[in-house]
């Protein structure tokens, strides 16, 4: 029986050493270790054993179950060391390769504009509101002084989709909305910049183009309220060494009305091609509202009064980025648009 042990072992030993996987190795361990396996069978022929023998051969036995046992484990460990070992050279990653590029999109000139715009009025304690851009002709013009068939509407070459409504052609009508909603509660101190529609098309005007609207009421508003705000507005958009120019004008809204015009900031203010040889160029309308507007809106003319101003979005960017045709701004061309993914100071143009 020591003799058949011996064998047990030594081939016991090879087929351990020679095992390739663990699932070879666990049919090893039932075929020694296991209920019908090799030293069991052992085990039960031990009744054929004097009893003096019997406990050596037992001791024999367990001797070897413990060695095979060992044995198996530790080829066990060997095997789950070298599948981790696999597994972890299978997921290295080279953190030394380039990454992939990701490829951001760029701010719009036009919107660059609105956020420069609204941070400097928000930081003079503005509110900025919006309006629809689907407006009544009441908003758009009764509520401002430009009844049905006033000859200024002519100015203003509307979209009517009904008899009532058109797409608004200035961003004035929020004017009325924001007095129609407050009606003497609050001061009013609101921008809107917003999208504004009007029937032209060619280099310089586009049918769908962007404006911001201001306006400010309380009591005691003047028109060196008026001046002052857009002093500190047109300077901080193109330039401290900007001059500002009033020019008598006319809106319905407003009265007086004044055009406001910039020394040209190409020149200087000496004449060149931008401001056609004037050394002006137009920047905005404004005024101080018109009693009418203030009535008709649900403000006592008496006791309040204020200023109000409407710009070109779209003209704005145009001269800060030196933008020829205002196309450009709406037909999202990328090779356009990924010139404005720079710093801001870096897209301005330097005239
Ligand atoms: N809404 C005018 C336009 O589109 C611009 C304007 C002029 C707005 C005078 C104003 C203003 O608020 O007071 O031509």
């Amino acid at each position: 029986m020591k003799e058949k042990l011996k064998e047990i072992a030594q081939i016991a030993n090879q087929e351990i050493e020679e095992v390739v996987d663990l699932n070879y190795l666990n049919e090893i361990r039932v075929k020694y270790l296991g209920k019908k396996g090799e030293l069991t069978a052992v085990l039960r022929m031990m009744g054929s054993l004097s009893k003096e023998e019997r406990p050596k051969i037992g001791e024999l036995v367990n001797k070897l179950r413990d060695e095979i046992e060992e044995k198996i484990e530790q080829k066990e460990k060997a095997f789950k060391q070298k599948e981790l070992q696999d597994k972890l050279e299978r997921e290295k990653i080279d953190i030394t390769l380039p990454s992939k590029k990701v490829i951001r999109g760029s701010k719009h000139p036009i919107n660059r504009v609105i956020e420069e715009i609204e941070d400097l009025f928000v930081s003079m304690g503005y509110d900025v509101v919006q309006g629809p851009e689907l407006e009544t002709d009441e908003y758009c013009f009764e509520r401002l002084n430009l009844p049905k068939g006033h000859p200024a509407r002519d100015m203003q070459d509307s979209f009517y989709v009904s008899k009532e409504y058109l797409l608004r052609t200035q961003t004035s009508a929020v004017q009325a909305r924001t007095m129609m909603n407050n009606k003497e509660k609050t001061p009013i101190r609101i921008i809107c910049p917003g999208k504004t529609y009007r029937r032209d098309d060619d280099a310089t005007h586009s049918h769908q183009f962007g404006q911001v609207e201001g306006l400010v009421i309380d009591k005691d508003i003047s028109f060196a309220d008026l001046k002052g705000t857009l002093e500190i507005f047109v300077k901080k958009m193109l330039g401290e060494n900007s001059k500002l120019r009033f020019r008598p004008s006319y809106f319905p809204f407003t009265e007086p009305s004044y055009e406001v015009d910039v020394s040209c900031f190409k020149c200087g203010g000496k004449g060149c091609n931008l401001c056609k040889q004037t050394g002006w160029i137009e920047i905005l309308g404004s005024g101080i509202v018109h009693p009418n507007v203030l009535k008709m809106n649900g403000y006592n003319p008496e006791i309040y009064s204020g200023f109000a101003f409407g710009t070109g979005l779209d003209r704005l960017a145009m001269f800060k980025y030196g933008i020829t045709d205002i196309r450009l701004l709406y037909t999202n061309d990328v090779r356009f648009l990924k010139q404005f993914d720079r710093k801001d100071e870096e897209n301005e143009i330097k005239y």
